[in-house]
């Protein structure tokens, strides 16, 4: 495994697969590796005859007030875990080899990001500015054929998959299921910070969505909504938001039990901002007639 620190070296990289059929898949992470991102590299090596891990706390995608200093790094635990897994190259530049002196564009997703993690009141939309600007370069300095997101940031995939489309990159975005700790609660860097009495609360969050996508098919979404925000609460946790919403355009769901629904959290849990969300298939909705 290599590991490349300018963006020279990724491009020289890339420029030597260029015109070749070796197949590459990029995984983009911002480190301190937990199982999910184990299972996005699995697939990656399963697809793909290259695979790139690019390792990058992307300054851009912070508000101020967040927690950017001290989001949790650990480079030669990753670059072990990211060795296991079969990954060829490690992409790890410097701030100052992604936005050097001068940088000045943006690339910017309306109407996406505008909503849940996007709203003025929670991270707002420039935090997904931040992740579309980072995510474009690293598909220009790589160009894989794939790409690999995980659902757990189903808003994040979706914003990057309608930027792939915009623009026309060649690549192909590939969303892979969340995986979860025993209890359920999403695999997330974050979930370092947590103390072992909010950890246990925050196993909630998984229980208020099975407990939404249960009772929706007899209750209704309403009715099905306020008995996971009431699960949360029981908990002691505050959600930011707790919706449905149409999975590709993320526009508000109906009570309409033909239509996929994707119910979306976001809660605070002892300070840790936690997101989950559940994919609730028409087929997996008993018909209330
Ligand atoms: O999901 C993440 O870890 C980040 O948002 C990403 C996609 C690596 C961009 O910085």
């Amino acid at each position: 495994m290599k590991i490349l620190r300018l963006p020279g070296e990724m491009h020289a990289v890339r420029d030597s697969l260029r015109g070749t059929p070796v197949v590459t898949g990029l995984v983009p992470t911002m480190g301190y590796l937990h199982e999910g991102h184990v299972s996005l590299l699995e697939a990656a090596r399963e697809r793909c005859d290259r695979v790139v891990m690019s390792l990058f706390v992307n300054p851009a995608q912070f508000r101020p007030d967040e927690d950017l200093d001290q989001y949790p790094r650990d480079e030669e635990r990753d670059f072990a875990i990211a060795e296991k897994a079969g990954v060829d190259f490690v992409y790890a530049p410097d701030p100052e080899g992604v936005y050097p002196a001068g940088f000045a564009t943006r690339v910017e997703v309306e109407g996406l990001t505008e909503v849940l993690c996007g709203d003025r009141q929670w991270r707002g939309r420039e935090h997904f500015t931040g992740v579309t600007t980072v995510v474009s370069k690293l598909l220009n300095a790589v160009d894989p054929d794939f790409a690999f997101f995980g659902q757990k940031d189903a808003q994040q995939a979706t914003v990057i998959a309608r930027m792939a489309e915009d623009l026309e990159f060649r690549t192909e975005i590939v969303v892979l299921p969340t995986v979860r700790e025993r209890d359920g609660l999403a695999m997330s860097s974050r979930n370092a910070y947590l103390s072992a009495p909010a950890r246990e609360r925050a196993s909630a969050i998984w229980s208020a969505l099975l407990e939404t996508e249960a009772l929706y098919p007899q209750e209704g979404l309403d009715a099905a909504l306020a008995a996971g925000r009431h699960r949360l609460e029981a908990a002691g946790i505050r959600p930011e938001y707790f919706e449905a919403r149409h999975p590709g355009t993320l526009d508000p769901a109906g009570d309409d039990p033909d239509q996929a629904i994707l119910v979306a959290v976001a809660a605070d849990v002892e300070g840790t901002r936690l997101i989950d969300n559940i994919l609730i298939e028409p087929d997996r909705q008993a018909r209330r007639k």
